[in-house]
């Protein structure tokens, strides 16, 4: 069965053909993004409204160019399934009214789908993983651990008290006034610095083990750029020391989750699973325990229609199917 999948939750709208026959288990034949950074790097942040205003203009033509590149036309799809929330709402309705009008005109069915939920299951994309497994969603907007326990079973153990750890890249990238979106850069610019140049405080919640909080290093980052040593700090080593803040501020929670629950697999996924540091130093600790760190390639951390087609797909091999009255949700739980 082809699956199209559609995602459009923020600022990236993106189309994937994905075949599947059993649960867990396809082939990604096509996943097409169309990325709005040059249009929201001017504001140094996304603006909800050119982001829905833009994926009007993008929706059909990246649709059009998922179905070419799988070699398909809309008669060999079989169902669609779209991101229905958390999200912006106003993205979020694009991509949901184009699967409606789509499955109205092809007479096929649709399924709404979570976005978390696509993030969860994007590391079986391209990796065989036996359930259940550790996942670390870590993106612009979520920071959260769960247990992936079977396709539509999912336990949350841990979640960020404020910010998101993508934001708090985006936010001190701003603060030292290297551009938007603020992670790759940031990471780019650590491979040259010195790791302890300064050493910022790692928050900890010790009441609760598995959850995150990054509101505080953002600040210490702010004040410390405001005073003599932060002025006299190069810029690669004050990002690599943020960056090993961040790197041990994920590492931590991550590491009492695996031992709580004896996962053998920890899947890191979301765009901030695309960090080299994150990737480098979570493998070795993981390791050192005998357990695998599986981490999907960069454009299935990201934003990406191909996690959304592999979450619904699942649900139409069992027949389930949305009905047209099914609305977008900015805050949809898991
Ligand atoms: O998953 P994603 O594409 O969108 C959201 O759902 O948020 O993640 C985007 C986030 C941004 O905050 C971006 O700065 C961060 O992922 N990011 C990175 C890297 N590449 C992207 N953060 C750290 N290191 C990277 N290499
Ligand atoms: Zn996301």
């Amino acid at each position: 069965m082809l699956i199209l999948g559609i995602e459009t939750s923020c600022d990236d709208a993106a189309a994937a053909v994905f075949e599947t026959r059993r649960a867990g288990i396809g082939k990604i034949l096509s996943s097409a993004v169309a990325n709005q950074d040059d249009i929201h790097r001017l504001y140094g942040g996304i603006v909800p409204e050119l982001a829905s205003r833009n994926h009007v203009v993008t929706m059909m033509p990246i649709i059009e160019r998922a179905m070419a590149e799988a070699g398909c036309k809309l008669v060999d799809i079989g169902g669609i399934a779209v991101t229905r929330g958390p999200g912006l709402v106003g993205s979020l309705l694009v991509g949901l009214m184009c699967a409606k009008g789509l499955a109205q005109a092809a007479g096929i069915p649709f399924v709404g789908v979570n976005h978390i939920e696509g993030h969860l299951l994007a590391p079986l994309l391209e990796n065989e993983i036996a359930m259940p497994y550790l996942a670390l969603v870590v993106s612009g907007g979520h920071t959260s651990l769960f247990v992936v326990e079977d396709f539509g079973r999912y336990r949350r153990l841990g979640n960020t008290r404020d910010d998101a750890a993508g934001e708090a890249f985006d936010k001190v990238a701003k603060l030292m006034g290297l551009g938007y979106p603020g992670g790759k850069v940031i990471d780019d610019l650590s491979k040259r610095g010195h790791r302890k140049a300064v050493r910022f405080p790692r928050a900890r919640i010790k009441s609760s083990p598995m959850d995150f909080s990054f509101s505080g290093i953002k600040t210490s980052v702010a004040s410390f750029l405001k005073s003599e040593a932060g002025i006299a700090t190069a810029s690669e080593d004050l990002a690599a020391s943020f960056q090993e803040t961040v790197v041990d501020m994920l590492l931590r929670p991550t590491l009492a989750a695996a031992q709580a629950t004896h996962a053998s697999v920890v899947a890191l996924t979301g765009g901030v699973a695309a960090n080299s540091r994150l990737r480098e130093r979570m493998a070795e600790a993981l390791a050192a325990e005998n357990r695998r760190l599986v981490a999907p390639a960069f454009r299935f951390c990201t934003d990406n229609a191909a996690m959304i087609a592999m979450a619904g797909s699942y649900r139409m091999l069992r027949g389930e199917r949305d009905r047209l009255e099914l609305d977008a949700d900015a805050n949809l739980a898991l």
